[in-house]
């Protein structure tokens, strides 16, 4: 069966990717960090691309979480930098619909202003880029109760915190790919990974490619989701 027909069969429409290991891929090869930064930027548009091209509906990439802005400087800096540069070619990326999930526009007014727009140029395209910057799963989470309570809400269900998430529209992740050899979930997601399949990569990012995300997609296709019920026999 071709990739394409195993992402149809498998009911998988989003996929999201914990992108770590660009420090360390660095390292290896005794070049600065920030250098890491820069192939693992190349990586990430070669798997968007891969990904909409099988036929995954949603991706959602962590990029910048709000633990990161406690890094040196001129790393914060150079991540930055990486982000500007790829929203400038970013709205030739046809069909996609670019999403910033977090709270960029507190990292700086230029980053505020330049997702805004990106986000209101493409909104409408049949794919969805979630990108995850200055985000935080808790924070979140904490932004939709204040939300509803603003809305004058005193009880609330579920749904309604679904509804105010960042992700609101997309379905929750079906299954979550992390690089970098580390098993945690660094605040990615808290609420909507309930029922996420996980796949982790020894791999650093900058070197993860089309044939890794092939590997995580056969994976999943194996698996046997039950949402706490049985198997259908
Ligand atoms: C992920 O790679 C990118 C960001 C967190 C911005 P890291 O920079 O965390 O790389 P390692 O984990 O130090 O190797
Ligand atoms: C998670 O990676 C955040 C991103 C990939 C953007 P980190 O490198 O920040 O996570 P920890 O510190 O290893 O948990
Ligand atoms: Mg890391």
């Amino acid at each position: 069966m071709s990739i394409t027909e195993i992402v149809e069969k498998s009911g998988l429409k989003h996929i999201a990717f914990i992108m770590d290991g660009n420090g360390r891929w660095a390292r290896e090869r005794s070049l600065p960090r920030e250098a890491g930064h820069k192939k693992g930027a190349e990586t990430f548009k070669q798997i968007v691309r891969y990904c909409k091209k099988i036929g995954i509906d949603c991706c959602t990439v962590y990029a910048f979480s709000t633990e990161n802005i406690k890094r040196p400087r001129h790393e914060v800096e150079a991540i930055f930098s990486l982000l500007l540069a790829y929203i400038e070619e970013a709205s030739d990326e046809k069909d996609i619909e670019f999403r910033f999930i977090g709270e960029p526009a507190q990292l700086t007014e230029n980053i505020g202003r330049k997702t805004k727009a990106l986000e209101d140029e493409t909104r409408g395209r049949p794919y969805r880029l979630n990108i995850a910057l200055n985000y935080g799963g808790r924070a979140e989470i904490v932004n939709a109760v204040n939300e509803l309570l603003r809305d004058g809400r005193e009880s609330i269900t579920e749904d309604d915190i679904s509804s105010k998430l960042y992700t609101k529209g997309c379905p929750d992740p079906d299954l979550i790919v992390r690089t970098g050899n580390e098993t945690r979930v660094s605040n990615f997601l808290l609420w909507q990974c309930a029922y996420s399949e996980f796949y982790f990569s020894e791999k650093m990012w900058p070197d993860f490619s089309a044939s890794d995300v092939d590997l995580a997609v056969r994976d999943f296709a194996g698996r046997s989701r039950r949402w706490g019920g049985l198997d259908k026999k």
